[in-house]
């Protein structure tokens, strides 16, 4: 079965769903309740999914494909391994994953329009074992202890309760097992700063041209600020229960990849 013939899949979610405990929560700037989130998360997705990877090469002048080749390297695939890709969207992690000898890979979404725009990509279209369900990364459709890597790319911080998402992450994983998050975070040098805040600014413009919506990248922008920085991440992971949990900066912090295990 080729990938694009491949249908994506919904699972139940596991029966130990964690529960929202926080009535409000941010949405970029906005303060909304909790349980709005994810509705309002999908409706941006939903909105940029047929130009989601442009708007990223333009947004990121194409540096997040180095960022992403740099994540693969730290995870080293071998033909062994089974990937879960949290946050998936339209597919250029776990496509990474596999072209680079990943054994195969699963990717989890809560937006469907994300993935049958990565299921269109005629570079996922020749790669097997690649396959895509319906679900949220705070409650992973997926039994403990199946995947002996995991990764969320640009996903956590559109997560409504993220310290529930490290911590179901941390059930799915095999012991011995790898999580990994690419995601923006703290820029650590002044100057840069600078220079990459007069940028953000200018997104949510772009977004209006290419995408003809520049609410949805005006709530990027917003939501980078707002997300924790490398060390508030790091502790979270501690606290989820991953142990080694290390932190590397990418171009001098714009982005960062932080990485656990799950040791048994
Ligand atoms: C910025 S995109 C990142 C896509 C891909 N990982 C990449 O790096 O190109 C964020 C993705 O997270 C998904 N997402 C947001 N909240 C989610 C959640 N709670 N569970 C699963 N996926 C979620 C969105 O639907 C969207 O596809």
């Amino acid at each position: 079965m080729t990938e694009k013939s491949r249908p994506i899949r919904t699972r139940a979610p596991h029966d130990d769903a964690p529960h929202q405990d926080a009535d409000t929560i941010d949405f970029g700037y906005e303060t909304i309740a909790a349980s709005e989130k994810e509705g309002r998360v999908r409706q941006v997705f939903d909105s940029v999914a047929s130009s989601y990877d442009v708007m990223n090469d333009v947004m990121s002048l194409g540096i997040h494909r180095l960022w992403k080749d740099t994540l693969i390297n730290m995870i080293n695939p071998k033909p062994d391994h089974h990937l879960i890709d949290l946050a998936g969207g339209t597919g250029d992690i776990a496509g990474r994953f596999l072209k680079r000898g990943g054994g195969s890979a699963t990717i989890i979404d809560i937006n469907v329009e994300m993935m049958l725009a990565g299921k269109q990509r005629p570079d996922l279209q020749k790669l097997t074992n690649l396959d895509w369900v319906a679900g949220n990364a705070e409650h992973i459709p997926v039994a403990d202890a199946s995947a002996d890597v995991m990764t969320i790319a640009f996903g956590l911080r559109n997560v409504t309760n993220r310290l529930d998402a490290l911590k179901d992450a941390l059930r799915v994983l095999k012991p011995g097992g790898r999580f990994y998050c690419l995601e923006f975070s703290h820029v650590r040098s002044a100057p840069l700063a600078r220079i990459y805040d007069l940028w953000s600014s200018a997104l949510p413009g772009f977004g209006q041209v290419i995408a003809r919506d520049s609410a949805s990248y005006q709530y990027l922008v917003e939501s980078i600020r707002k997300f924790p920085n490398q060390e508030t991440l790091s502790a979270m992971f501690a606290e989820a229960g991953f142990a080694r949990v290390k932190c590397r900066d990418l171009t001098m912090g714009i982005a960062a990849i932080h990485c656990g295990w799950k040791l048994d």
